[in-house]
Parts: C-alpha cells; structure tokens; sequence
C-alpha cells in the first residue's frame, strides 16, 4: 500500500472545483496546500464559497482550446474532476476528453496527474464484481447519452499522454460518491419524500459501492502516490458493497419514507467494483454506509429522521 503524499504547502489545482465530488475536496485540503480551484465559475456564490475555503479561483473553461491561457503551470499536483454532460458529443468529447490532454499538456512538469473517472466506463456485467481489465461500454448512455463514451475517451487521452510526457498519474474511477453534501442516495431520499419512482434494474439487487468523502479525501494523497507514467488505473469505491434496494431500505428505517421502486430494462443496473487492485494500492475504506447515509441525512434533512 502507497503512503499519502504531503500536500502541505504543495501547489495543488483542482479542477471541476464546485462540483458535487470536488468541493469537499477543496474544503479539506485548501487549509494546508496553496490551492487553485478551476472552474467555469458562472455563479458568483460558487466563486465566493471556494474563496472562503481558501482557494484561489480562476475561470477557465475547459472545452476552449485556448481556456488554459493565463493559468499558472508550476502545480505540483492535479486533481482533475471537471466533467461536462451537455448531451453534445462535439462539446462534451471536447471538455472531457481533449481537455484533460491538454491540462497534462499545461502541468507537464506536475509531480502527479490525478484523473477522476468512473466506473460508467464498464459494460454491464449483472452482479459480477468489476476488475479494471472488465470490458468497457457505454453502460450510462439511457440517462446521460454522452456520459460513458466521453469518459472512455478521456482516460484514453490520459493513458496517452501520460506516457508521451512520463507524466506520474493516476485514473480513478468512483464508483458512487457521497456525503453530507449529498449524491445519489440524497436524490433517492428526495424522490422517496415526493412519491417518484426509483427506477432499477430488474435484476435485482442493484449493487454499487457507496464511497463516503471522508475516505475519498483520505486516499486523494494515496492516489497519488500510487501514480505511474502507464497511468495506474483502479478503481475507487467503498470496500463494502451495498444496493439501491439496501440503502433506500435503511434510509426508509431512518426516516419512515418508503421508497417506490419501478423496473426498468434501461436502469444503470449493477455495477460494484473488484476491491483487488484498490486495497492494494490504497487500502480499504473506513465509513460504514450506513453511518455515512446517518450522518448525510442528519446534516441535510434532519427534520426527516425518526430514529
Ligand atoms: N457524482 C457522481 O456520482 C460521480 C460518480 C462517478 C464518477 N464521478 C466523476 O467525478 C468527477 C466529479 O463529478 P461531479 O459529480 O462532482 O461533477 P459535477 O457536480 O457535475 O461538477 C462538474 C464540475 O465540472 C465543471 N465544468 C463543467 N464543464 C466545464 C468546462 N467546460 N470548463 C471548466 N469546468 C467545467 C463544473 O463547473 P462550472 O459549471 O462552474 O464550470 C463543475 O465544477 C467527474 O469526473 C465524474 O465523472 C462522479
């Protein structure tokens, strides 16, 4: 297993710095390293939340070819969380993919390059645990068409140009992020309280692996560590593995909501992650699902819970 890197004091931009993964990542590590958060940064409060944390902020948009014009280059390390889901192929190949070349292109001389993917890269494979040498496919195309495939060709970018530019890096892929700032079992809370069916797929149960922000933050440093110019590829999920049906279960025992499941052919289905290669390179992870989903839901809709 790879010991953390020290942040501290170290040059660190992260990008898709005001999404739903990245942004507790800038708020656990903006105290420590000399941060620079990118993103697009429409909103002034996105801009004014990030400063606070510590960060320093710089518009850029990623599918410009020129957009990184102007951005400082000495980063010690990379963080690349920005994704695009427009539903156009052209705009979404372009901020996903071409994008993340250009950004190694632009930190070339970074000690580490770390690219956030998904497991969306995996054909389905029913409730076979999924190894990176798994077949890939364009596993989310019924909900976001563009999703999987500009994935795909984004770490094939990546795997590129790592080793064009013997750039150390790493390609994670999350499998189900969360916390209390939310993610999917927050939405799945939100459709239980409006009565919205929860569409899954017929074979059942629907697993993934819950990975709370606690232990995404925890092995970021590891991750790192772990980077090679091959581009180490692993996947990033909770060590335990758990289902849609098992955690709308506990959130309908946390707050007496029953959730309304639909079956559905085109659903995501399941997709949990072989731990193998993770728990050698990073170790388990630590947050028990059911506290993770506890504590998100105390944070965020305390008023909801009966027990
Ligand atoms: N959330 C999940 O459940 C999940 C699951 C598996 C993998 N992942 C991966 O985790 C990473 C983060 O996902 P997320 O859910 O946090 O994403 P998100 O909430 O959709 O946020 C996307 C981020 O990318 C930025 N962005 C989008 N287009 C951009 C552009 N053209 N130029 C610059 N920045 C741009 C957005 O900022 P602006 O709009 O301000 O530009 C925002 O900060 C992604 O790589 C995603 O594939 C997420």
């Amino acid at each position: 297993m790879f010991d953390p890197v020290d942040l501290s004091g170290r040059k660190l931009l992260v990008t898709g710095a005001t999404g739903q993964v990245a942004e507790p990542v800038v708020a656990a590590l903006a105290g420590g390293a000399q941060l620079t958060a990118v993103a697009r940064f429409a909103r002034q409060e996105d801009r004014d939340r990030l400063t606070a944390l510590g960060a320093e902020c710089v518009s850029v948009d990623l599918a410009d070819p020129e957009g990184l014009v102007g951005l400082a280059q000495d980063f010690d390390y990379v963080l690349n969380f920005a994704v695009a889901k427009t539903g156009s192929f052209d705009h979404d190949l372009a901020a996903n993919a071409e994008a993340a070349g250009r950004l190694m292109l632009h930190c070339r001389e970074a000690r580490a390059f770390l690219h956030f993917s998904s497991t969306a890269v995996y054909q389905y494979a029913g409730h076979q645990p999924l190894a990176e040498d798994a077949a890939l496919g364009d596993n989310h195309r019924a909900m976001f068409p563009t999703y999987s495939i500009s994935k795909i060709a984004a770490e094939t970018v990546v795997r590129f140009t790592a080793r064009q530019l013997s750039l150390p890096t790493t390609i994670a892929r999350l499998s189900v992020p969360y916390g209390n700032n939310g993610g999917w079992p927050w939405y799945h809370l939100l459709m239980m309280r409006e009565g919205v069916p929860i569409d899954v797929h017929p074979e059942a149960p629907n697993y993934y692996n819950l990975l709370h922000v606690d232990d995404y933050v925890e092995k970021i440093p590891r991750l790192l560590a772990a980077a090679s110019s091959e581009a180490t590829v692993v996947n990033f999920g909770g060590s335990q593995r758990t289902s849609i049906e098992e955690w709308c279960g506990w959130l309908s025992e946390l707050t007496g909501l029953e959730p309304r499941f639909r079956e559905n052919p085109e659903a995501f289905g399941s997709l949990c992650i072989d731990h193998q290669r993770m728990h050698a390179l990073i170790g388990p992870t630590r947050v028990d699902w059911r506290e993770g989903i506890r504590a998100m839901v105390e944070t965020l809709a305390p008023a909801l819970l009966v027990r």
